[in-house]
C-alpha cells in the first residue's frame, strides 16, 4: 500500500525530470546545448538557473544577443543604445567564456 502512496510524489518527480529533459539535449542544438553548460557552471550563482526568471543577484538574461553578451561579458558594457535592465555594474566581466559566447547566445536566444 505504501507504494501506491508514494506514486503521486515518484510521478511529480518524473515530471519534474521530462521538464527539465525538455530544454535538454533533444531539443537544442549542439552549440546551444555548449551554452547552457557554460550557463549552468558560469553564470547562475548570481543568475537563475531559469534564464527567463530573476536570480539571487541578476537579471532574467534570456533573449540576450551576441552583442549585449559580448559588451557585458567581456567589456563590463552595453551596446550602443542597449536600455540595461539595471542600472547598478555589479557582475564582473567574464571573459573566460570568450569563446563560447555564441553558444551562449544560441543557448540563450
Ligand atoms: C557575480 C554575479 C554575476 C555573475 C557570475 C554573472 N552575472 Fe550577469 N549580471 C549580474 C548582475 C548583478 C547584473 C545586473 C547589472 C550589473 O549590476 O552589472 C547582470 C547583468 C547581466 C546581463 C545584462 C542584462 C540586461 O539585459 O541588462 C547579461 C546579458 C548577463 N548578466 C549575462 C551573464 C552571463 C551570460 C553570465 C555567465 C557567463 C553572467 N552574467 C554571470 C551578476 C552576475
Amino acid at each position: 500500500m505504501g507504494g501506491l502512496r508514494k506514486a503521486p510524489y515518484r510521478s511529480a518527480l518524473l515530471a519534474v525530470a521530462l521538464a527539465v529533459a525538455g530544454c535538454g539535449p533533444e531539443r537544442l542544438s549542439p552549440s546551444a546545448e555548449r551554452g547552457r553548460q557554460v550557463y549552468l557552471s558560469q553564470c547562475t550563482a548570481c543568475h537563475a538557473t531559469d534564464p527567463a526568471r530573476p536570480g539571487p543577484i541578476g537579471p532574467p538574461v534570456k533573449g540576450s544577443s551576441k552583442e549585449l553578451l559580448e559588451a557585458k561579458l567581456l567589456r563590463g558594457e552595453y551596446p550602443p543604445g542597449y536600455r540595461p535592465k539595471r542600472p547598478t555594474r555589479i557582475m564582473p566581466p567574464q571573459p573566460q567564456v570568450t569563446r563560447d559566447i555564441q553558444a551562449l547566445a544560441d543557448y540563450l536566444q
